[in-house]
């Protein structure tokens, strides 16, 4: 019996003690076998083997459980230290994502206009005619219409006006007004589109849109807004605008605002008043425009602006071909694109 006890305590593994389990305690096992026996035997040599056969039982029971424990706590052991992270390594590499220059921009428009009291407001893409040109002062003879290259798409029924791709932001101008009493503070950025194609134009591009409606509304408050923005947005002080006259049948008057720029290190950068370009287009909301929405242009006036999210990517970090921002190429990707944690704030400066 002792070479039984010493076969369990030599047990290699769970497996082996198992074996050596139903050997000798399974139902054909030694042990069994002699506990069987015991109904054979007569009253005195039972009452003298009785003792010492369940004493066996007992012990054999007794050491294949303090092995079973033994060999459980050596492979906790085993996996411990087998599965030990060393975290003095370098990090594996994971493949990383970065934040469109569009969405970046988008963001640090958000922040700069939220801080001035503009909420952001939407409108759809698939357009009616009446937002997208005739309450915007564009009847249907209206030259600006042709202007605008635009996507019609088929009616949906026989006799039904048909729908457009928006051309541009300024239809969700016409769904704030008619939607909200005012006073109206908005900014409205989205993605327009136009049939035109080359380094400048892709027929998707992004625009914002700005909207308030208030009393005693005037072309000064415009301009404050509009370089309050711009500064911010570069990230300058000696951000400089004019104001050029301009057309829009929206507005009247209207302004083609431009933003002075000078050349540092080959580089073009906005600042200064060396050179002009235009950035914006803007003016005080035609009062035909504020009573097709329902509202009594005696009693509000308000401006508005109008500019290419893209092209203020391209001027705030450099990129020259619009293209380029919609081919989904990694490697542009990386090298233009965010960090998706740094988002802009106000207080640490909008750009990354
Ligand atoms: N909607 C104009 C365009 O797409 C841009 C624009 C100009 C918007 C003047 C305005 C504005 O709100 O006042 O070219």
């Amino acid at each position: 019996m002792d070479d039984l006890i010493q076969s369990i305590d030599a047990a290699p593994d769970l497996q082996a003690l198992d074996a050596l389990r139903v050997a000798a305690l399974g139902k054909s096992g030694s042990v069994t076998a002699m506990l069987k026996s015991l109904g054979a035997m007569d009253p005195a040599q039972r009452a003298a083997e009785g003792p010492k056969i369940h004493g066996l039982r007992e012990a054999v029971t007794a050491a294949i459980a303090a092995k079973k424990a033994a060999l459980e706590n050596a492979e906790l052991d085993r996996r411990l230290a087998t599965e030990r992270l060393d975290l003095s390594l370098p990090a594996p590499v994971c493949p990383s994502g970065s934040v469109h220059p569009v969405s970046q921009v988008l963001d640090e428009l958000a922040e700069i206009f939220a801080d001035l009291g503009f909420a952001v407001a939407e409108g759809p893409e698939i357009e009616e005619q009446w937002y997208n040109f005739t309450a915007l002062n564009m009847p249907e003879s209206h030259p600006a219409r042709a202007m605008h290259d635009t996507f019609y798409c088929e009616p949906r029924e026989p006799g039904e006006e048909p729908r457009v791709l928006r051309t541009h932001t300024s239809p969700v101008q016409i769904r704030a007004m008619t939607s909200q009493p005012p006073p109206i503070r908005i900014i409205a950025p989205g993605r327009v589109y136009r049939s035109d194609s080359d380094a400048t134009h892709t027929p998707m591009f992004h625009q914002i849109e700005g909207l308030v409606i208030d009393k005693g509304i005037h072309l000064g408050h415009l301009k404050w807004t509009l370089e309050t923005f711009l500064k911010a947005f570069f990230e300058r002080d000696d951000v400089a605008i004019r104001m050029i006259p301009s057309y829009f049948p929206f507005t009247e008057p209207s302004a083609d605002v431009h933003v002075g720029w000078s050349w540092e290190n080959g580089r073009r950068v906005i600042g200064g008043s060396e050179n002009w370009m235009e950035v914006l287009g803007s003016g005080m909301v035609h009062p035909r425009v504020i009573a097709n929405c329902g509202l009594d242009p005696d009693q509000w006036q308000g401006f508005a602006f109008g500019t290419g999210v893209d092209r203020l990517a391209m001027l705030k970090y450099g990129m020259s071909d619009l293209r380029a921002f919609f081919d989904g190429d990694l490697r542009w990707l990386k090298h233009y694109g965010f960090n998706a944690l740094s988002v802009p704030t106000l207080s640490a400066g909008v750009g990354a």
